[in-house]
This record gives structure tokens, C-alpha cells and sequence, in this order.
């Protein structure tokens, strides 16, 4: 067993230990807009669900590493969400792969990454921010709070929210039941690998 001590590692180091080691992650295909309505789209895979009374969800745009522009500063996505309060998170399903990665690009916030990305905006029932039509199932959110772990390069800011609206393909759910297989979602690994979640395992709970 290799033992690391936290406080002595590189940021770098620390961060590949956590991509390593919290695996799978359910990736969020994040949509934004901003004051002026520019629409911002990301996927970010520090992303989960937290309780359902209300329904809510969290995902953390970490401030931006030197790798990913201005060092320190915050990404579109978290600019968007605290000046205009809501976003939809849109699941990542195989078909989407290529497309969801291709809006990982790190561009200047008035670039449309839908766009980029070749995928079509549908318009969301009770916030701004536009869904990904091709993708599966999308979840409306308001922002609750934003938390600020820490406020240098790479501190990740976690942003709750509570869901409005779940927006599933019909020929995927059946009395609230999501059909796994279906949906074909993809997980994040560490690096540029990524997982299907189609091999399941069945366990009995104990009573
Ligand atoms: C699959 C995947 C998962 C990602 N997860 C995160 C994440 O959890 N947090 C983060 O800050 N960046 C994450 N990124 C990087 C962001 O998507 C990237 O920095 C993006 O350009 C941010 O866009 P924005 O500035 O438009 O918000 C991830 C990238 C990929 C491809």
C-alpha cells in the first residue's frame, strides 16, 4: 500500500489520485446562459445527485487550472450560474460521446458550444438555458447556493441545485422507472477514459 500525504502533494498529483479513485462518474452535460443570453454548454463529471425532497443536484466547475486559461479565474459555466441562476443538465449518452467531449473545448464565452459541438438547443419549459435535443433525458435546475472550496487554481465550487423539470424519452421510462440498458449513459474514468454502463450487476438487497 503507497500512503500520500494530501498536504504534500502537488495539486496536479492530488487531482489524478481523485479521477483515479472516484470512478465512475455520471457526467453532466451542463447548458448556461449568461445576462446577455449567450448559451454555454460543458460537461463536468465532479457531478451527482444529493436527495429528492426537493430533488437536487450538485456539480463543481472547478477555477480554472493554467492548462484551462486565466489561472484562478471561474469557467462560463460558473460565470453563467451565478449571474442568471438556473441551468439543465443534459445526460451523456454513447451516441452523444464525441459531441459532449468536443464541448470540453476550452473557448472564449461567446462561442456557442452547441455549435461547436454540432448538437440542436430545444427550448426549456421553465428556465433559460436551452436543452441538448439528442440527448436522452435533461434535468431543468435552479441554482440554490454556490460554495467555494477554496479560491486558487483548481479549487473546486460546488453548485446545487434543485430540479424543476426531468425530461425523459419516452421509450425509456416506464412508471418512473429508467431502463439502464436504454439510456446507454456514459461515465467519466480518469484522463481521456471513459465507460460504458451497460454490463450490470444485479444484488439482492439484504432485509
Ligand atoms: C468528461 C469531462 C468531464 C469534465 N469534468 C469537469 C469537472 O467536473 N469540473 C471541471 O471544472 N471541469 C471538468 N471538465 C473540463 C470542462 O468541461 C472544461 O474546462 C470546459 O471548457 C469548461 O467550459 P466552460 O468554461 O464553458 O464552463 C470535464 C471535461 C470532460 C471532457
Amino acid at each position: 500500500m503507497l500512503t500520500f500525504d494530501a498536504a504534500k502533494c502537488e495539486a496536479r498529483d492530488s487531482y489524478k489520485l481523485m479521477s483515479g479513485l472516484i470512478v465512475p462518474r455520471p457526467v453532466a452535460l451542463v447548458s448556461t446562459v449568461d445576462e446577455q443570453g449567450q448559451v454555454n454548454l460543458a460537461p463536468f463529471s465532479f457531478f451527482t445527485g444529493v436527495g429528492s425532497v426537493p430533488p437536487t443536484v450538485l456539480f463543481c466547475p472547478t477555477l480554472r487550472r493554467a492548462t484551462e486559461g486565466p489561472a484562478g479565474h471561474r469557467k462560463d459555466t460558473l460565470h453563467n450560474v451565478e449571474q442568471t441562476r438556473e441551468f439543465v443538465v443534459n445526460v451523456v449518452s454513447e451516441e452523444l460521446a464525441d459531441a459532449a467531449n468536443a464541448t470540453a473545448a476550452e473557448v472564449a464565452p461567446e462561442v456557442d458550444e452547441f455549435k461547436l459541438a454540432g448538437l440542436t438547443a430545444l427550448a426549456s419549459e421553465v428556465v433559460k438555458p436551452p436543452r441538448v435535443a439528442e440527448s436522452p433525458a435533461q434535468m431543468e435546475c435552479k441554482l440554490l447556493q454556490v460554495i467555494y472550496t477554496g479560491h486558487v487554481p483548481g479549487a473546486g465550487v460546488i453548485v446545487l441545485g434543485e430540479v424543476l423539470r426531468f425530461h425523459v424519452r419516452e421509450d425509456l421510462v416506464e412508471n418512473f422507472r429508467v431502463d439502464p440498458v436504454g439510456l446507454a449513459a456514459l461515465g467519466r474514468m480518469a484522463g481521456n477514459t471513459w465507460v460504458r454502463t451497460r454490463e450490470l450487476l444485479e444484488l439482492e438487497r439484504p432485509k
